[in-house]
């Protein structure tokens, strides 16, 4: 019997039934861009506000496409951290909800643990564990050591910005629309990454793990608008747009890829497994690709669909369910954030 899995931990409601044997049988996911659009980025009361509007829909359609009723649940799993309070809190109680109800196991699990398990679920023979693990996202750039699923040792991540919030607030600096990634990529695509110098912070560094990309977005900045120029001036537009474009993407993938060498070289892994909305760049994932194949590392990288935010990656839970663990009804959110060990 299968495993439904909910997933509200920032501005994407989803839900997800997912066998024992990790077959999908059906991925919702009912995105909240065009509600921040306006704002170039997630307004947390305006997250868990959608949240409650859709995830009951969310459930019945993920329920519906997979023909599965709900007393064919096996367990209910819902992610738990990290994320925004209120958008998690919306999750967790519809969660609670029906495994109270069908009184079936609930399990919590970590969003971070659970991108990277998406490898798993894209590509399940070509994962040999110990891995590195990246997560590119809106709210995390982090490096792990994965020794197992649930068994990842943080090795480092960003300093200050998430890289998916370097995209988002680039795109703003040159006119762009939110989310910023999508668009960046876009623009860049007719531009040429070598017209603008821009940094890669800390690439040089061998030996740190960490990243940063604020002195790279204000490099940007000072392109767009050197200093003295008027704050209202306007964005740039045709080519010189795509040629910023295409050279913040270049430094961006730079920075990333400097640390996803140094991280295999440190750790002497053979497997690289990836996964978040930034990992859904062509430019990124054809980047760490090229770096597999030069070291002879294998590079799981996910559909595009189980890179942004989705629920099907809620298949985590299958492996403490194995294990004959349940939360139950006292399970709580844990907000935090990205600089922990994940369970
Ligand atoms: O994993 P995700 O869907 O949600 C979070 O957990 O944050 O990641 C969203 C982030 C946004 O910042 C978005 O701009 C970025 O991923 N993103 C991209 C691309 N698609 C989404 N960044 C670069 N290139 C893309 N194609
Ligand atoms: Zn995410």
């Amino acid at each position: 019997m299968p495993l439904l899995a909910i997933e509200t931990t920032c501005d994407e409601t989803a839900a997800a039934v997912v066998t024992r044997e990790r077959a999908v049988l059906s991925s919702v996911v009912a995105s909240q861009d065009a509600l921040h659009a306006r704002w170039r980025g997630v307004v947390p009361e305006v997250a868990s506000r959608a949240h409650v509007e859709r995830i009951i829909p969310v459930i019945d359609e993920a329920l519906g496409r997979a023909a599965v009723g709900r007393s064919d649940l096996e367990a209910v799993a819902v992610a738990v951290r990290p994320g925004l309070v209120g958008s998690l809190l919306v999750g967790l109680a519809a969660a609670k909800g029906i495994a109270a109800v069908r009184g079936v196991p609930l399990v919590g699990y970590d969003h971070i643990a659970a991108h990277l398990y998406a490898c798993r679920l894209a590509r399940p023979d070509a994962v040999r564990d110990p891995c590195v693990g990246l997560v590119a996202s809106g709210g995390h750039t982090t490096l792990f050591l994965v020794r197992s699923p649930l068994d990842l040792v943080r090795l480092g991540g960003t300093i200050d910005d998430a890289a998916g919030e370097a995209f988002d607030k680039a795109a703003s600096l040159l006119g762009l629309g939110y989310p910023g990634g999508p668009e960046i990529e876009r623009a860049a695509a007719g531009g040429d990454p070598r017209a603008h110098r821009l940094p890669r912070p800390l690439a040089n560094d061998h030996d740190r793990l960490d990243l940063s990309f604020s002195g790279l977005k204000t490099a940007l900045r000072y392109l767009v608008r050197p200093p003295g120029a008027p704050a209202d001036s306007p964005p740039p537009t045709g080519r010189r747009r795509a040629d910023l474009a295409a050279s913040f993407q270049r430094a961006a993938v730079d920075a990333i890829l400097a640390k996803v060498g140094l991280a295999l070289e440190k750790t002497g892994c053979r497997t690289l497994l990836v996964g978040g909305g930034v990992t859904s760049n062509r430019l990124l994932r054809e980047s760490l690709e090229g770096l597999g194949r030069d070291r002879g590392v294998t590079v799981v990288i996910p559909p595009r669909e189980l890179c942004t935010d989705n629920a099907a990656m809620g298949a985590i839970a299958w492996e403490r369910l194995d294990r004959g663990e349940d939360d139950g009804l006292d399970l709580d959110v844990r907000p935090g954030t990205d600089r922990r060990r994940s369970q």
